[in-house]
C-alpha cells in the first residue's frame, strides 16, 4: 500500500442517485411559491445544504422571505424528499460502487462517509450501503458547508488518518474545493470542465480502480 490509506466518498450523486429527488422536490417547491425551477438551475444546488439551496432556490425566484418562513419552506422540501427516498431501493447505487468498495476494503483501505446531507443514514440504510463505511460523517455533524473541509477532516480524524493519506471522491465543485483546501487528493466526479481541479475526472465510480487510487 502507497501513501493512499482511506477513501472518503460523498453521497449524492457519487455513490446514489438522489440528484433527481432533491431536483423534484426543489422543482415542486418553486412551483408552489410560483415560478419555474429548472434542472439547470439544479446545478447550482449540489454540495449546496439544505438552507443555502433554499437560499439560491429564493434567488431564483426573486423572493424574500423572513427567517421563520424559510424553515417553514426548508422542512416543506425536506419532507417531500424524504417520501421520495422512503422508495429507494439498492438498485439505484450508482454503478460500480460496490465493486470499488470491495475492491478498496478488499485491499485494506478504509472508507468514510463525507456528505452535506442530513439524510445519508436513512439513505445508506435502504440501499444497504452503510456495513461499508468505517465512518459516517453526514450534515448532522458538521458545522460549515463544502467548499469548508471540515467534513473531509472528521472523516479523516475518524479514521486515524493524515489529510495526505485520503482520498475523496467529489461530484461538487465545492466539494473539490473542499478536498483541496483539507489537503487531501481528489476523485472527480462528472464534468472534467467543472471539476478541472481533481487530480482525476471519472464518469462515475464504474471506472474508479485501485491502480488509479494508487497512482493518484
Ligand atoms: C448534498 C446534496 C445537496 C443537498 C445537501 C443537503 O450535498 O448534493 O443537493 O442539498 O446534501 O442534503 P439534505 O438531505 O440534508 O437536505
Ligand atoms: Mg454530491
Amino acid at each position: 500500500m502507497g501513501t493512499i490509506k482511506a477513501c472518503i466518498f460523498d453521497l449524492d450523486g457519487v455513490v446514489v442517485d438522489t440528484a433527481k429527488y432533491h431536483y423534484k422536490a426543489w422543482k415542486k417547491l418553486g412551483a408552489e411559491l410560483g415560478f419555474d425551477f429548472t434542472l439547470e438551475d439544479n446545478e447550482r444546488l449540489k454540495g449546496v445544504s439544505r438552507m443555502d439551496s433554499l437560499n439560491i432556490l429564493l434567488e431564483i425566484g426573486k423572493i424574500t422571505l423572513t427567517q421563520d418562513e424559510k424553515e417553514f419552506y426548508a422542512d416543506k422540501k425536506n419532507n417531500w424528499y424524504k417520501a421520495f427516498i422512503e422508495q429507494m431501493q439498492p438498485d439505484e447505487v450508482l454503478p460500480g460502487a460496490e465493486a470499488f468498495f470491495k475492491a478498496i476494503k478488499n485491499d485494506g483501505y478504509k472508507m468514510a462517509l463525507g456528505s452535506a446531507s442530513k439524510n445519508a443514514v436513512p439513505i445508506l440504510e435502504k440501499t444497504n450501503l452503510l456495513h461499508w463505511f468505517d465512518a459516517v460523517i453526514d450534515g448532522t455533524k458538521t458545522q460549515t458547508a463544502k467548499p469548508n473541509p471540515e467534513v473531509f477532516l472528521l472523516g479523516a480524524k475518524a479514521l486515524g488518518f493524515t489529510p495526505a493519506e485520503c482520498v475523496v471522491f467529489e461530484d461538487a465543485e465545492a466539494g473539490v474545493e473542499a478536498a483541496i483546501n483539507a489537503g487531501m487528493k481528489c476523485v472527480g466526479i462528472g464534468s472534467p470542465k467543472l471539476l478541472a481541479k481533481a487530480n482525476l475526472v471519472i464518469e462515475g465510480l464504474h471506472q474508479m480502480t485501485l491502480d488509479k487510487l494508487k497512482h493518484i
